[in-house]
């Protein structure tokens, strides 16, 4: 029985893919490499001492989508295949539209054709627009705040008019807040095309000096230093998140929304500041205004994935300012360079 995962050569997907293969489940992964790197996959292999089929197929594809049903023992999917550049989703939103909900159309029909009705979909806390109070919980109310949230909206809705009408479906929605880190060996992580939309990359790039200086977008918000908060949670935690959603999904028919996130909440200088401990690297930064549609202060209530799919966050703040650091630092040009590890100079 084998786990498809698409988009599993992505940030989040290739993580996930380190633990499925570790916790001894047999991958099989998708993904049309848009936004990611082959080599991601061999470091995986690398990491795990395993191999696992690869397919270059966009999801879009339906055919060839229906191919990788027919000739393996698909059990269930892990959907994390989509763009999610919200600057970009403003622009250009029929892409968005077309890119991440007509393919989990197309993803969903192969999956109902073949009998395969376990679900585990990649969202997003966008799902909460802006918050009006925190801790956030699953029952918060829902609005899009850009075409990119709205994908997540309505694929979020698709899937539940999907259970509605055939009950053998079982989907977890998960709603990941801010991940950051990477995998402790420094073999895999982020590695976002040209300049970071992000905070923790763009601090990484300050550190090792790509970038000259982090803009830190405003810092009237009502917060404790006027910079805005986050929930950043450790990539490995939230690619945990999703073994313990599999077993869920498994063990029972239904649908249900998780956060997946720490419940606690770090403003932009305290993570300059975390980083700064964590690296011994000192950030330049510089208070510019606000980036639009940024909302002032997102972090979770986990408590539902906690009691419902026996899952936690475990690693703080400076486990994963560590971690998106050894990434950054032995992978400079990301995948593009030949991590320096191997090299012996770290
Ligand atoms: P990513 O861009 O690193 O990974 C997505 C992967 O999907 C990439 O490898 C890309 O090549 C692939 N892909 C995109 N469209 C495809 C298609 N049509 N066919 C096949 N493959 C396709 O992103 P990520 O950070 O790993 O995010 C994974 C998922 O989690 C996405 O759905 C994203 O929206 C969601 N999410 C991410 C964050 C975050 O901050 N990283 C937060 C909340 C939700
Ligand atoms: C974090 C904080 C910024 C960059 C985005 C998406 C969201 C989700 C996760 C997918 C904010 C500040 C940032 C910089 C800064 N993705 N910042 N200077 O905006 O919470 O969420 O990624 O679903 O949908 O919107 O994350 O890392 O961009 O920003 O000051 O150069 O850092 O203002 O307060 P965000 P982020």
């Amino acid at each position: 029985m084998t786990i498809l995962v698409t988009g599993g050569a992505g940030y989040i997907g290739s993580h996930t893919c380190v633990e499925l293969l570790k916790a001894g489940y047999d991958v099989a992964v998708v993904d049309n490499f848009v936004n990611s790197k082959p080599e991601a996959l061999k470091r995986v292999q690398d990491i795990t001492g395993k191999t696992f089929k690869i397919f270059n197929i966009d999801l879009l594809d339906e055919e060839k989508l229906e191919t990788v049903f027919i000739n393996n023992n698909i059990e269930a999917v892990i959907h994390f295949a989509g763009l999610k550049a919200v600057g970009e989703s403003v622009h250009l939103p029929l892409k968005y539209f077309h890119n991440n909900i007509t393919s989990t159309v197309t993803l969903c029909k192969v999956m109902q054709k073949y009998g395969v009705k376990n679900l585990v979909f990649s969202s997003s806390a966008t799902v909460y627009g802006t918050p009006e109070k925190v801790p956030i919980d699953e029952d918060s109310p829902m609005y899009a705040t850009n075409p990119y949230g709205r994908t997540k909206l309505m694929i979020e809705e698709m899937l539940g008019d999907l259970y509605k009408s055939d009950n053998s479906w079982s989907i977890a929605l998960l709603r990941y807040f801010n991940p950051i880190g990477a995998h402790e060996s420094g073999l895999i992580g982020e590695d976002p095309n040209g300049i970071p939309n992000n905070l923790m990359p763009y601090i990484t790039q300050v550190a090792v000096g790509k970038l000259k200086e982090l803009s830190v977008y405003g810092s009237g918000y009502p917060t404790k230093d006027g910079t805005g908060i986050r929930d950043y949670i450790h990539v490995v935690d939230l690619a945990k998140g999703h073994l313990k959603a599999l077993e869920k999904v498994a063990a029972a028919t239904g649908i249900d929304a998780y956060n997946i996130g720490t419940g606690n909440g770090y403003s932009v200088l305290e993570m300059v500041r975390a980083f700064e401990e964590a690296s011994g690297v000192n950030i330049s930064y510089k208070i510019t205004d606000p980036r639009p549609g940024d909302v002032a202060i997102c972090y979770a209530d986990p408590a539902k994935a906690h009691h419902e799919l026996g899952w936690r966050a475990e690693k703080g703040i400076e486990e994963m300012c560590k971690d998106s650091w050894r990434w950054q630092f032995c992978n400079p040009n990301g995948y593009e360079t030949k991590n320096k590890m191997e090299l012996g100079e770290n």
